[in-house]
């Protein structure tokens, strides 16, 4: 099995009530341990890179691991720049090999948006490269850019027809009440996201994928684990696994998980540290960081996304 773009994985998951997870990549461990989860659950996948990642792995070493990925698995891999915010960023990704672009012109006016994201699509189809576009503006760090609460907002229905027939995206990311990172709620604050704006979304776009950004449910075993080991993570909450898993069996064909991931990883590498002080040698404490992230992905694969068995 080759590198795949998301194009048929996004219309099967439509079908079938289900989304593919999109979870973020940094190194080998991170590859191993998604790729590994979606081997075990017979899962499609899409592994994404933002540009944080890819200066900090270097495109091709990021590019070698997912292509060792597909070896080793078998399975319908994507590989995907996430938050690009530039045409030149996509361009480079796509000539790199990556098969799907993410164009986040969100921070834009929706004529700047729609300029810029029909560029991308323009390159990227005649290189036969899926692109998704995103529409309304999460809260939350990504890329360092912090985007407070005030300045987010949800993604208006009454603009995506427009956006998505002038621009030729494949997919749609919205904004309904997720964010990125660990704070998405304060403490005390109900989670809730916006389903009228999806059911809305999903009546004026039948049969089109909608992407949901900054889907980490930010489970508190680990923020415990965090803070019982040494860690001083601030109380923390995310996105119930539930809702998500609602969102998917609707018009949601991409959800996006790092922050779980992260928090996995590290929770389970303070542990390590605490119970064995002695340990020096990356692979003590590696493998179980790898096999926490395996174990979240398989989490998440079977109880928010529904997509094992799909691939
Ligand atoms: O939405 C952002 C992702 O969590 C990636 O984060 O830009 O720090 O690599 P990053
Ligand atoms: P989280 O921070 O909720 O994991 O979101 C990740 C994301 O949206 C990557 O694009
Ligand atoms: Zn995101």
């Amino acid at each position: 099995m080759a590198l795949v773009t998301t194009k048929k994985m996004f219309e099967d998951a439509y079908k079938g009530k289900y989304a593919i997870g999109a979870f973020n990549v940094n190194n080998m461990e991170i590859v191993q341990g998604i790729t590994e989860a979606a081997k075990e659950q017979n899962a499609p996948l899409i592994l994404q890179v933002s540009s944080g990642a890819r200066k900090y792995a270097n495109h091709t070493y990021l590019m070698k691991l997912i292509e060792a990925a597909v070896i080793e698995t078998d399975l319908p891999i994507a590989v995907h720049l996430d938050h690009g915010n530039s045409f030149e960023l996509c361009k480079s990704c796509i000539d790199g090999g990556f098969t799907s672009v993410m164009i986040d012109g969100s921070h834009h006016t929706f004529e700047e948006n729609i300029a810029l994201t029909k560029q991308v699509v323009e390159y990227a189809h005649a290189k036969g490269v899926t692109v998704e576009g995103e529409l309304g503006r999460l809260a939350g760090v990504e890329d360092d850019v912090n985007v407070s609460a005030e300045d987010a907002s949800y993604t208006r229905p009454e603009e995506v027809q427009e956006f998505v027939e002038r621009t030729g995206v494949d997919s749609l990311a919205i904004a309904i009440g997720t964010s990125h990172g660990a704070f998405k709620f304060k403490p005390g604050q109900t989670p809730k996201l916006r389903f009228d704006i999806l059911e809305e979304i999903e009546r004026l776009l039948p049969g089109f994928p909608i992407v949901l950004h900054g889907a980490s449910s930010v489970i508190p075993e680990y923020v415990k684990m965090v803070n019982e080991n040494g860690g001083q993570m601030p109380d923390a909450i995310g996105i119930p696994e539930d809702m998500l898993r609602k969102a998917a069996s609707m018009a949601v064909c991409k959800i996006n998980i790092d922050s779980d991931l992260r928090l996995a990883m590290t929770g389970v590498l303070r542990k390590h540290f605490a119970d064995n002080p002695s340990h020096f040698d990356p692979r003590q404490y590696l493998a179980p960081a790898r096999d926490a992230i395996k174990e979240m992905v398989a989490h998440k694969i079977t109880t928010v996304l529904g997509c094992n068995g799909k691939a």
